[in-house]
């Protein structure tokens, strides 16, 4: 555990430099707050996947109850975001690129390869097994991937 006041302090020299993350990011002052509504779940995306991906790469104990509910919780978000990118949330301080608005067959073409990634995964973590999961998760991270390099900025 690091000394609380040490890591104020840290913090405080982080915010002074401009280094705390988002710090470079303008406020979402949209009335309807898109783009941060969507960051949020594409957050709680990672949060959920996290678990699942150290259970796969055996960094973590492989437990199959919470195997399955974490990706359950995933398959629950996968839904979520894409109505989110409405036809006025282009604007600072996405992460998006235009391409999601002037290639929307495409970008839902990788919603869809996404969802049915999750929907494998779901299906993998029924099996129980640690040689089921691993792949289901690579499959899953492929797919997030494969659509930040299209679609996401960085
Ligand atoms: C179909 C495309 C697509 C898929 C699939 C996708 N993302 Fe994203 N993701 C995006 C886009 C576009 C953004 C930028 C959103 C914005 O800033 O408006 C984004 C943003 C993010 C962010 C940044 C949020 C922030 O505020 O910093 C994270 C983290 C993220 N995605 C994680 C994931 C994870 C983890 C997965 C897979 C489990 C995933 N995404 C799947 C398109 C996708």
């Amino acid at each position: 555990m690091p000394a609380p006041r040490a890591a104020a302090a840290a913090a405080l020299l982080l915010a002074l430099l401009g280094l705390a993350a988002c710090s470079d990011r303008v406020a979402d002052t949209h009335p309807q707050q898109w783009v941060s509504k969507r960051q949020a779940v594409f957050k709680d995306f990672t949060r959920t996947l996290e678990p699942l991906g150290l259970m796969a790469r055996e960094r973590q104990a492989f437990d199959a109850a919470a195997f399955r509910a974490g990706a359950q919780r995933l398959q629950a978000l996968s839904t979520q975001p894409w109505a989110l990118f409405t036809a006025d949330s282009n604007y600072p301080p996405t992460l998006a690129r235009p391409e999601v608005w002037t290639q929307a067959e495409a970008f839902r073409r990788a919603q869809d390869d996404y969802r049915a990634s999750v929907a494998a995964l779901v299906q993998a973590a029924e099996a129980g097994t640690l040689v089921a999961a691993r792949p289901a998760v690579e499959a899953v991270q492929q797919r997030c991937k494969a659509c930040h390099e299209q679609f996401r900025q960085r």
